[in-house]
């Protein structure tokens, strides 16, 4: 089909609709939402350019204009920063990257309203080999009164979020987000400089035929897990299985594919990282929101990730989400094995 603006509804457009249908909404979200998309953008463009690094110019280094050539997660991390900062409406940032919270004070006596925790870049590790990678966002209003967010702000339950979502530079570049009506996914439209809609009300099949996990881990996995993997391989014919294994390394985009076609993420606490490897305020908590209202479940082991009481903000922790039936059925196994003395998930 020719591409007209009748058949295009872009991001900007979509926010501000969706503003109108809330009842005294202040347009402060849309603009924090604006103003991510508006940091995706430009960390896409360097993305895109991610392999031309050495011809630009050595990390550290200096590049041909005479700048200082930055990793990509630093540079992202920059990007968001300054994007939410100047808004006005955030009164802290907290970043995977950043070891302390970033308060912000507004220069008027106003206050601002919203917190945002962030993943700058999601996969790190796949930057240098051409796979794709994502960031990832989660947005809560400030529970303290006035003045810069502090800590207490930031550190809430999943199911505190007023908004949560990602960015996936794949094969195309989409922004997916949830402010808990639904999820909805926007693809970047590189010819006008828009992310458009174009997977509208998301929803995650209830069963699939995916499993995703760092198999390599499998000897410290708790048994359940062990378990469960043996299950994914069984040939049974009723239940579609084997399953397939697909593991990225990048959540986002695992998750990204396992929310289109259904499929399970796992990354348990292990007997070497008994409290988790991924980040609960900034990798878990958006992704479970997100997961939850495309009709999917995210467990830790023993609850709903969205129940969790974080007291810090770099909190660790086990995950498993993905399409409803196939989390259940972990679930099904951690209670065969409870009260066995086998190393728990947590
Ligand atoms: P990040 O690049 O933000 O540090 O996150 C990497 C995370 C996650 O994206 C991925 O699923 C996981 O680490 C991969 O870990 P393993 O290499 O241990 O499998
Ligand atoms: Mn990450
Ligand atoms: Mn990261």
């Amino acid at each position: 089909m020719k591409r007209n603006l009748s058949n295009v509804k872009t991001l900007v457009q979509f926010i501000t609709e969706s503003q109108k249908n809330v009842l005294h909404a202040t347009g402060e979200l849309s603009r924090i939402l604006n103003d991510i998309a508006i940091a995706a953008k430009i960390i896409n463009r360097e993305v895109n350019k991610a392999g031309l690094l050495d011809m630009l110019g050595i990390e550290g280094g200096m590049n041909v204009q005479d700048e200082e050539v930055k990793k990509l997660d630093v540079f992202a991390n920059e990007q968001f920063i300054s994007a939410l900062s100047s808004g006005g409406q955030c009164c802290v940032i907290a970043s995977e990257e950043n070891d302390d919270i970033i308060p912000i004070k507004k220069s008027d006596y106003s206050k601002a309203n919203y917190v945002v925790l962030i993943d700058p870049l999601d996969g790190s590790s796949n930057i240098d080999v051409n796979v794709a990678i994502g960031s990832i966002f989660s947005i809560y209003k400030r529970v303290t009164n006035e003045g810069a967010g502090q800590v207490i702000d930031c550190i809430q339950p999943g199911d505190r979020q007023v908004a949560a979502g990602y960015i996936i530079y794949g094969s195309s570049t989409m922004l997916v987000y949830t402010t808990g009506d639904g999820v909805n996914g926007f693809t970047l439209d590189p010819s006008i400089g828009e992310f458009c809609l174009s997977h509208p009300n998301m929803k995650i099949p209830e069963d699939g035929f995916i499993y995703s996990v760092n198999e390599g881990n499998y000897v410290e996995f708790p048994r359940e897990i062990q378990e469960y993997i043996y299950y994914c391989k069984t040939p049974d014919f009723a239940t579609g299985r084997p399953y397939s294994a697909r593991y990225i390394g990048s959540m986002v985009a695992d998750f990204h594919r396992n929310l289109i076609k259904g499929g399970i993420f796992m990354y348990p606490a292990t007997s070497k990282h008994p409290l988790g490897k991924l980040r609960l305020m900034y990798e878990c908590n958006p992704l479970a929101f997100l997961i939850e209202q495309a009709g999917g479940k995210a467990i830790d082991g023993e609850g709903r990730i969205l129940s969790i009481q974080p007291d810090s903000i770099h909190q660790r922790t086990g995950i498993i989400i993905g399409s409803k039936n196939m989390v259940e059925k972990v679930e099904a196994f951690i209670q065969l094995n409870l009260g066995k003395n086998v190393y728990r998930i947590k």
